[in-house]
C-alpha cells in the first residue's frame, strides 16, 4: 500500500445532498473550474454519495490531485447486511479512500469507535485511506472535558493499529458544535486540539508517525475563514461539508490552502 505523507488536504463531504445530474454537475465544475498552479500541492478529496461514486471516478480517472471518497462502509466483507456497503465494493469502483466515525454517523446511526475501529480495519485491507473523524460535542466543549474526550476517541479507535496502518490514515477533527451551525472554531481553539492529538498520536506511535499524519479541521469551513485556519501550522487542510456543495466556495476553500 502506498504511504501518504503529512499532506496538504481539502476534502468535501457531501452528505446525503445532491441527485445523479447534480452530483455530477458539480464534479464537472470541479474538474472545469480548478486550475493546477493555484492548487500548489493541495490534494484534493470529494466524498459524494456511494451512489454516485462510480461515474464520478470515470469522470475524474486521469485528474491527479482530485481522489474520491465514499462517507461510510461495513465492517464485513459481504453477507446478509441489507442496505450497506462493503470496503471491497467502494475499492472495486475506484474510490481511494473512506470517511469513517463522522458525528452524524456516532450521533444518528449509534457508531463507537469499537465499530469503528473495525470498519478501518476493512477499509484499509481494501486499499482504501481512512479520514477518521473525531470532535467533542457542547457541552463537553463547555465542561473543558473536549481533550479528554476527543483523547479518549483516538485511543480506542487506534488501540490496535500499527505505525505502519497509520502511513494510510488521516484525522479530521470536528466539533460537533461546529458542524453546519456556522459557528466555527476559533483558529486557536482548532490549533490547540490539532497539536494535542498529535500528541496522543506520538503517545501511541512516536513522534515519526504523529509529525507525518495529516490532521483536518471541520465545522463551519467557508472561502472566509479557510486561509486563516490553514495558515496554522498544525492544521493541515480541511473536511469541509456545506461549502462543498458549491463549486465555486470549494475551489476558494481548496486555493486557501494552496495559496
Ligand atoms: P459543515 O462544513 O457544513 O459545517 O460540515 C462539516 C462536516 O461535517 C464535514 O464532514
Amino acid at each position: 500500500m502506498k504511504p501518504m505523507p503529512r499532506r496538504k488536504i481539502v476534502a468535501g463531504n457531501w452528505k446525503m445532498n445532491l441527485v445523479y445530474e447534480e452530483s455530477i454537475e458539480l464534479a464537472e465544475a470541479l474538474l472545469e473550474g480548478l486550475q493546477e498552479e493555484k492548487m500548489g500541492d493541495t490534494h484534493v478529496i470529494i466524498a459524494p454519495p456511494s451512489l454516485h461514486i462510480q461515474p464520478i471516478t470515470e469522470l475524474l480517472l486521469f485528474t491527479p490531485g482530485i481522489a474520491v471518497a465514499a462517507q461510510n462502509c461495513h465492517e464485513e466483507a459481504s453477507g446478509a447486511f441489507t442496505g450497506e456497503v462493503s470496503a471491497q465494493m467502494i475499492r472495486s469502483i475506484d474510490a481511494d479512500a473512506v470517511i469513517l466515525g463522522h458525528s452524524e454517523r456516532r450521533e444518528f446511526f449509534g457508531e463507537t469507535d469499537e465499530l469503528i475501529a473495525k470498519k478501518m480495519k476493512a477499509a484499509l485491507k481494501n486499499e482504501l485511506s481512512v479520514i477518521y473523524c473525531c470532535g467533542e460535542r457542547l457541552d463537553e466543549r463547555k465542561s473543558d472535558a473536549h481533550e479528554e474526550v476527543v483523547g479518549g476517541q483516538i485511543r480506542t479507535a487506534f488501540k490496535d493499529f500499527s505505525a505502519d496502518e497509520m502511513t494510510n490514515v488521516i484525522i479530521a477533527y470536528e466539533p460537533v458544535w461546529a458542524i453546519g451551525t456556522g459557528e466555527t472554531a476559533t483558529v486557536a481553539q482548532a490549533g490547540s486540539m490539532h497539536h494535542f492529538i498529535r500528541s496522543v498520536l506520538e503517545e501511541l506511535f512516536g513522534a515519526a508517525t504523529a509529525e507525518a499524519t495529516s490532521i483536518l479541521y471541520g465545522g463551519s469551513v467557508k472561502p472566509g475563514n479557510a486561509a486563516d485556519l490553514f495558515a496554522h501550522a498544525d492544521i493541515d487542510g480541511g473536511l469541509v461539508g456545506g461549502a462543498s456543495l458549491k463549486a465555486d466556495d470549494f475551489i476558494r476553500i481548496i486555493y486557501a490552502m494552496g495559496g
